[in-house]
């Protein structure tokens, strides 16, 4: 199969490059398409012909997007729908990344992909619009909400990723304070990028949540990393209110991989194990 993938030097991006690369791939970083230039974009994917686009690009530093609609929206929605239009036009299918920010409401339970969306922050808004143009326009596309994301490459829109900075600042002696209010889904990119290729495959299109399994809040998170790396700093727990990040957040937004486990799909490690394989991949265990 030709795919092309968008933001190919991304985390995300970095492993789908490896994970799929007995097909013929076309790997474009931000250098080689800006999505948001909507004639160049259709001329890129007019050139290439691909059978299948992969778009992981994405304003996401969530924080930022409050004050950056314009930018945020951009990215997240505009040139989504330009995307979804390209594909339907030509045939591709169009694989689409999507976000657990997308919900918000007083839940307590994994949220499974019929239960209703309710973002909280810009954001999530942009993202959740993008995914109504895809569904909405492009026939054949598969939307892929995820979470809490790391990986060997390092989200290049966010700096690196959780796990490495918080390897860090133990390494520099600081106290670390993490939100223990907030639930989620760490997910490592090689495994997403080994379920969208076997989705695509599949050619089941829809909606689809893919995410490691369990759950566990930012704090745990962290204090499973030092537990793993060895490492013994300063942590402690905050909360979400005394933490005062710009954009609000759900204090649960664990995703279910229902429509994964309806085609036999739903087979992702524990976030735990993932954690550990990908510490090992990085050289931070003995
Ligand atoms: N990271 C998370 O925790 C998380 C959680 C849930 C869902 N997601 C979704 O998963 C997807 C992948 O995330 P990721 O962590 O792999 O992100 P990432 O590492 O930041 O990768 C995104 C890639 O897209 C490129 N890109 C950004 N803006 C672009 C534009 N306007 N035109 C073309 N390329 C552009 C980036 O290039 P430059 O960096 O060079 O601009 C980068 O290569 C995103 O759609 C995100 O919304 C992420």
């Amino acid at each position: 199969m030709k795919i092309l993938i968008i933001g190919a030097n991304g985390q995300l991006g970095t492993d789908l490059v490896r994970i799929l690369r007995h097909h013929q791939v076309i790997a474009l970083t931000h250098k080689e398409i800006e999505v948001c230039n909507h004639q160049e974009t259709r001329k890129i994917l007019e050139g290439h012909k691909p059978e299948v686009v992969v778009n992981t690009s994405a304003y996401h530093r969530v924080d930022l997007c409050e004050d950056h609609l314009e930018e945020t929206f951009k990215v997240n929605t505009y040139a989504v729908r330009n995307l979804a239009e390209i594909c339907q036009d030509l045939g591709i299918v169009l694989v689409h990344l999507s976000t657990d920010y997308v919900f918000g409401s007083e839940k307590k339970s994994p949220y499974r992909e019929k239960d209703l969306p309710n973002p909280l922050n810009v954001y999530g808004v942009s993202k959740l619009a993008g995914e109504y143009f895809v569904r909405h326009i492009c026939q054949r596309h598969f939307i892929i909400r995820t979470s809490g994301l790391y990986g060997v490459a390092g989200a290049s829109g966010k700096g690196g990723n959780f796990v490495e900075l918080m390897i860090r600042l133990a390494k520099e002696g600081r106290p670390i304070k993490v939100v223990s209010d907030q639930i989620l889904t760490p997910t490592y990119t090689k495994e997403l990028a080994k379920k969208i290729a076997q989705l695509i495959e599949t050619g089941q299109y829809g909606l689809y949540h893919v995410t490691n399994n369990g759950q566990c809040s930012w704090y745990e998170f962290a204090r499973v990393i030092f537990e793993l790396v060895g490492l013994h700093p300063d942590l402690s727990a905050t909360t979400t209110e005394e933490f005062g990040a710009k954009a609000k957040r759900s204090p649960y937004s664990v995703l279910e991989n229902a429509n994964l486990r309806k085609l036999g799909l739903d087979d992702l490690s524990s976030w735990r194990e993932a954690l550990e394989q990908y510490l090992r991949e990085k050289g931070h265990l003995k």
